[in-house]
């Protein structure tokens, strides 16, 4: 008989909610994707690009001048000097990223430390590499991580610790202060990150985000992920990139030319001559989402729903504990069939949920699709 390797894993809750979302003809905010259209010109780039002949294998680390947009993108934006030669590497999303990254360094018992809630890719890849995820709670309202505690997880055995800002599901966007510390604490402890960045546009209320590259023991120790389908709003495009130092790159590609070996490519075509042409693009997502966020949440005023508006990424939190007592995967399930609004359970996030009552609901929608959703569950 096969021995499963992930015998916990099912279909994830993110194609479940999506399926009965559309079996139910529920407003779809379950999965976190755009459901208006991406920048024509960057369409139309893709369209020409695969016209002009640009569709067999690209180099294995990524088209050269979709690596060099990068490279001018981060210096331009965060001011992060890096040589797109041997520090960057373009990949099939931020996801096979992840997996390579933890996949490249991470060996049998190797502790990596998880925070709670997090993104559901990280603790399979720790587990299929043989390591052990050790899950350390965020705050259970603020979710921003306790350094002292994530500091007494650390032991002998800790390789890695994965990091997301803007975080998925919660929104909560880690400050200056907390990348300073984790500097120290990487330092002093010589591990790895993985800084998943794949929001790092979607930030709101004026807060600036801080990459990992862009602290000096923390630019040694990591991978720092992101992914064009957030950042152009093309997640069905799954085209990300990596950046880290060269001898964790040459590590990285050792296990991405095995897996996908490269990314798409007209998609990097597109995306470079998109990049060169509007290379401020980024810029405009902020204000783009903090009005569809303060949108669906003035439409909520109403409900017996409790939030605080979300510090960043496309997702909102919303506690109900109000109006049911039910447990979130449960009620997700009956809002979507009997409210029509499909949104996560957030304690699909966690090893070991807090009692908690709060779903996220995606406000990547057109604004009378949030509108909808609102009115919806203000009826409840
Ligand atoms: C926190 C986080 N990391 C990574 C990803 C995956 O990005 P990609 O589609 O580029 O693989 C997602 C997608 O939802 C995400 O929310």
């Amino acid at each position: 008989m096969l021995q499963s390797k992930l015998p916990a894993v099912g279909t994830t809750i993110f194609s479940r909610m999506s399926a009965l979302a559309s079996e139910c003809g529920a407003v779809n905010l379950s999965q976190g994707f755009p459901d208006f259209p991406a920048p024509e010109r960057l369409r139309q780039a893709l369209a020409r690009q695969a016209l002009e002949g640009h569709n067999q294998y690209a180099p294995m680390a990524g088209l050269p001048a979709l690596r060099e947009a990068i490279a001018v993108q981060l210096a331009h934006h965060r001011g992060v000097v890096c040589d797109a030669d041997t520090e960057i590497t373009v990949l099939p999303g931020a996801t096979e990223a992840i997996y390579c990254a933890i996949t490249a360094c991470v060996s049998a018992g190797d502790e990596v430390i998880l925070l709670d809630p997090c993104y559901d890719s990280y603790r399979p890849a720790v587990l299929l590499a043989g390591g052990v995820p050790v899950h350390v709670p965020l705050d259970p309202v603020t979710f921003m991580p306790d350094w002292a505690r994530i500091e007494a997880a650390i032991s002998r055995r800790t390789r890695m610790l994965v990091i997301n800002s803007p975080h998925n599901p919660s929104g909560a966007a880690l400050a200056r202060e907390d990348l300073e510390t984790l500097n120290t604490l990487v330092a002093r402890h010589g591990l790895l990150v993985v800084s998943d960045e794949v929001y790092e546009y979607l930030i709101y209320d004026g807060r600036t985000h801080h990459s990992a590259l862009q602290f000096d023991a923390l630019r040694a120790a990591t991978f720092a992920v992101f992914s064009f389908g957030k950042t152009y709003g093309v997640t069905g495009w799954k085209t990300g990139y990596c950046v880290a130092p060269p001898a964790l790159t040459a590590e990285l590609r050792k296990i991405h030319q095995y897996v996908c070996f490269v990314a798409v490519t007209p998609v990097q075509q597109a995306l470079a001559d998109f990049m060169r042409a509007e290379p401020d693009y980024p810029l405009t997502l902020a204000t783009l989402y903090q009005h569809k966020r303060d949108l669906f949440n003035r439409a909520l005023a109403g409900s017996a729903l409790r939030l605080t508006p979300s510090a960043g990424s496309y997702f909102q939190l919303l506690d109900y504990a109000a109006l049911s007592d039910s447990a979130d995967v449960q009620l997700c399930e009956a809002w979507t069939r009997e409210v029509g609004v499909a949104s996560i359970p957030v304690s699909v996030f966690y090893q070991q949920p807090p009692a908690q009552r709060l779903l996220r609901f995606c406000f990547a929608k057109q604004d009378a699709v949030l509108q909808q959703a609102a009115e919806r569950l203000c009826k409840i």
